[in-house]
């Protein structure tokens, strides 16, 4: 079958089985262009929230179709390919936080989104890349424990110099990869771009930037200048999608590399054979406890009304 031909039946059976399909926006073009919604994880977990249709389909990694199952429980979601997961949301566990807030007990625990359900169930409040700021700013507490992305956590930390945020030792392999040599590089080779940067990025990459913002950030912020250039500091599918989007102007990825490939391991195959795997029960369903889901919840519920 032809790729347009896939994504017509792929529409087809959307309709067919009442699912909507949540695509983030480290997905690659041909599923972009069929989903219902895309966007950066905040956006996701709000538009899961208010999905109407039976099923949520979610092209993404494990942790944010359990964030949806949590906002949306009445609903059946389903992973597209069962295999993608976030290395760094495995990187901790409840067991540790518990432990170390045992050993600090004053500091409401921050969890990055990119944390399983069971590590939330011992978390005080979520955050997403594009509303840590603003969430960790606004809570009623100058005592902070930070988990699990050291780098985004730094980036808090400068922009909030008066709270005592504390971090701990974890992050995203794919954008520790990004070097400020390699920043410099590139700055050198297209000096009229803009660096515009995620900040899972370490933070000497991070300081070298015009705009540090979510997946979404970085898209509306490029989209919206009047700047042509522009030097893409987070998975190469940002710089793809805005080429797209914005064909009179350029995108450079700093380098060619940083790819996620448990996000890139989604093919729209996994998507076709997903939507027939609803009615057939072979599609990868979200299965939580209604314990579980209450508990999480919680600490996502608080994002939502601090950063909404
Ligand atoms: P966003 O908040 O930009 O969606 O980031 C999610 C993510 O996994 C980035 O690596
Ligand atoms: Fe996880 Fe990093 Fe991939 Fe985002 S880019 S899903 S944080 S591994």
């Amino acid at each position: 079958m032809k790729l347009h031909e896939l994504q017509e039946e792929i529409l087809r059976l959307k309709k067919e089985t009442n699912t909507v399909i949540l695509a983030h926006s480290y997905q690659a073009r041909e599923i972009v262009e069929i989903a219902d919604f895309t966007g950066d994880s905040y956006k996701l977990s709000v538009d899961a929230k208010g999905v109407k249709a039976d099923n949520i389909l979610f092209c993404g990694v494990h942790f944010m179709a359990e964030t949806a199952k949590m906002l949306a429980p009445q609903k059946r979601v389903f992973l597209a390919n069962k295999n993608a997961g976030c290395p760094m949301a495995e990187q901790m566990d409840a067991e540790l936080i518990s432990a170390v807030k045992e050993q600090d007990p004053e500091r409401t625990v921050v969890a990055y989104i990119n944390t399983t359900a069971k590590l939330k169930t011992v978390c005080d409040v979520c955050v997403t890349s594009s509303s840590a700021v603003k969430i960790v700013r606004a809570i009623d507490n100058d005592k902070i424990l930070f988990i699990p992305d050291c780098n985004l956590g730094d980036y808090v930390k400068r922009s909030i110099p008066d709270k005592d945020i504390k971090l701990m030792n974890g992050g995203c392999p794919t954008h520790a990869k990004i070097t400020a040599k390699e920043v410099k590089t590139a700055k050198a080779e297209h000096p009229n771009a803009l660096f515009l940067v995620h900040p899972e990025c370490q933070p000497s990459v991070v300081a070298l930037a015009d705009y540090v913002g979510s997946t979404s950030g970085i898209m509306d912020y490029a989209m919206k200048s009047d700047k042509k250039e522009f030097i893409i500091g987070t998975e190469t599918s940002i710089a793809e999608h805005l080429q797209y989007e914005c064909p009179e102007k350029k995108f450079y990825p700093v380098t060619k590399d940083i790819v996620c490939h448990n996000m890139k391991i989604t093919t729209l195959p996994d998507v076709y054979n997903s939507l027939v795997g609803i009615t057939d029960g072979s599609a990868f369903e979200i299965i939580m406890d209604s314990e579980l889901i209450s508990k999480a919840r919680r600490c996502i519920d608080e994002m939502i009304r601090l950063g909404g």
